[in-house]
């Protein structure tokens, strides 16, 4: 596999060109008025598939944005890699906050990513990684390189909880049977220090409405008579951590898996500079779990967050008002043995219960999921372990993620295979945030590496 290096210099400016192509479709799923553009995209994907040299392309009708699914088979005595992905993107707001039209990508430098980075909302997630598994399999097809046999799904609607997908999956659990699922849509923790993820936080997801009077009203009139529910709800938010920085739902903790202090120690010895991490957010101080370091708060422990608070008067100016109905959007991250819909009715109860009488709560659950986390002694996580060895010239550290991707679980739990996550992602992209961007150096990296985990893998099959 010498000629990776020659297949990608000679073709590296058409990888851009079509990652651009990609880029400047604004496929977000989260909003309904953009529909049209996601189901462009799903296109632009089946088309792609098809040329980088898979044999059977699909467009998989859901309930929801079609599933992409193509495959390429070789021969039925050999592994099977399954590559999943997503073509949707979040919405790019603040849009007032990025310096150049999110659907629009450029190519700038960064301190970072002295080899310039592009600059568009789905750069790293998911759309550029997703694509370095197109462009592997096209270099593998190419230059009969392929291995083993592959076969990928792309889905639209990972950025809203992957519903479809669910649905899918269950539903043709033969044809999408592997040996194992590649995917990567996470991130490491620097160029010159690779990583794998080996673990993804649950979720779960819920919306909470306070009311309070039946109609808003005039804050001379009925203030300090009635509670506002603007009030009500900040102390209730503000209830649901104790001054330890723990959670407070009771039973919150009950299944939470403790790491031995070995684990913990080993996890320790992975490089991070606590003043880099605050000075690259531009933090005072870092904040969180009583006896617990930074990287231990955002992988292995459990964490409950508002996404968004709303009520009242927010436009220009003063209005004197005492609001109907408060409004907030809450998150929680889950780790493994943590049951995402027990989780969800937990908070639901306790939610209801610390309700004062003055007003009545309502609890809307959205999405959630299980966490995961990937074996490091298996033959698939040694062979993505030698390919960043072949390509980084280092062991990659195996890292847990803070993040979700909810379907990984439900992959295992139907599909029986383990995922290897091989992100080529940094922290610093901006994923889900304005000015959104993936190195060219990590798009080129990551198209490097594959190949070498698809050969690895099936050697050591
Ligand atoms: N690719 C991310 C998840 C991710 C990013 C995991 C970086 C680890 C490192 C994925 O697209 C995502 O944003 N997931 C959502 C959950 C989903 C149900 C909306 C998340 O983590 O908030
Ligand atoms: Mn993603
Ligand atoms: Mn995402």
């Amino acid at each position: 596999m010498k000629d990776i290096n020659n297949y990608i210099e000679t073709h590296k400016e058409r990888f851009l060109v079509e990652l651009i192509s990609l880029l400047k479709i604004p496929s977000i799923s989260a909003d309904k008025t953009y529909k049209k553009e996601v189901l462009l995209t799903a296109d632009f994907v089946m088309e792609q598939l098809k040329k980088a040299g898979c044999d059977d392309v699909e467009l998989c009708e859901t309930p929801g944005y079609p599933i992409i699914y193509g495959e390429k088979k070789i021969d039925k005595n050999l592994p099977t890699v399954l590559v999943y992905g997503h073509y949707d993107v979040q919405p790019p707001d603040p849009i007032e906050l990025w310096h150049s039209p999110p659907f629009e990508p450029v190519i700038k430098n960064t301190e970072i990513h002295p080899e310039g980075a592009i600059f568009a909302r789905g750069a790293c997630d998911d759309k550029g990684q997703m694509y370095m598994h197109v462009k592997a399999l096209e270099y593998m097809v190419n230059t009969g390189n392929l291995p083993c046999n592959v076969k990928f799904m792309i889905e639209g609607e990972e950025e809203v909880g992957s519903e479809s997908l669910s649905w899918f999956v269950p539903r043709n659990i033969e044809k999408l049977k592997n040996d194992v699922i590649l995917i990567s849509d996470t991130g490491m923790i620097a160029n010159n220090i690779p990583s794998i993820t080996t673990g993804l936080r649950g979720l779960s997801y819920v919306e909470v409405e306070v009311t309070g009077p039946n109609r808003d009203l005039h804050s001379g009139l009925y203030g300090g008579a009635v509670a506002n529910p603007i009030t009500i709800l900040s102390k209730m938010i503000a209830s649901l951590h104790d001054e330890n920085n723990r959670i407070t739902i009771p039973g919150f903790y009950d299944h939470v898996e403790e790491l031995s202090l070995e684990e913990r120690a080993e996890m320790a010895k992975a490089p991070f500079n606590i003043e880099e991490y605050k000075d690259a957010i531009k933090i005072g101080d870092v904040y969180g779990e009583k006896d617990y370091t930074t990287n231990e708060r955002n992988a292995i422990r459990p964490t409950l967050d508002v996404n968004g608070i709303w009520g009242g008067y927010t436009g220009e100016g003063a209005k004197t008002v005492i609001a109907s109905k408060a409004y907030a959007k809450i998150s929680m991250r889950l780790v493994p043995n943590q049951d995402w819909k027990r989780i969800t009715q937990l908070f639901v109860d306790h939610f209801k219960k610390i309700a004062p009488k003055a007003v009545t709560v309502k609890v809307n659950p959205h999405h959630g999921g299980q966490g995961y986390v990937t074996p490091t002694n298996t033959i698939a996580y040694q062979a993505a372990s030698k390919a960043y060895q072949t390509t980084f010239s280092k062991t990659p550290i195996p890292q847990r993620s803070g993040g979700s991707i909810p379907i990984v679980a439900l992959f295992e739990e139907h599909l029986k295979s383990k995922t290897i996550l091989m992100g080529f992602g940094l922290n610093s992209d901006a994923i889900h945030s304005p000015n959104e961007h993936f190195g060219i150096w990590n798009y080129l990296k990551g198209i490097e590496t594959i190949p070498y985990f698809y050969k690895y893998f099936t050697e050591l099959k």
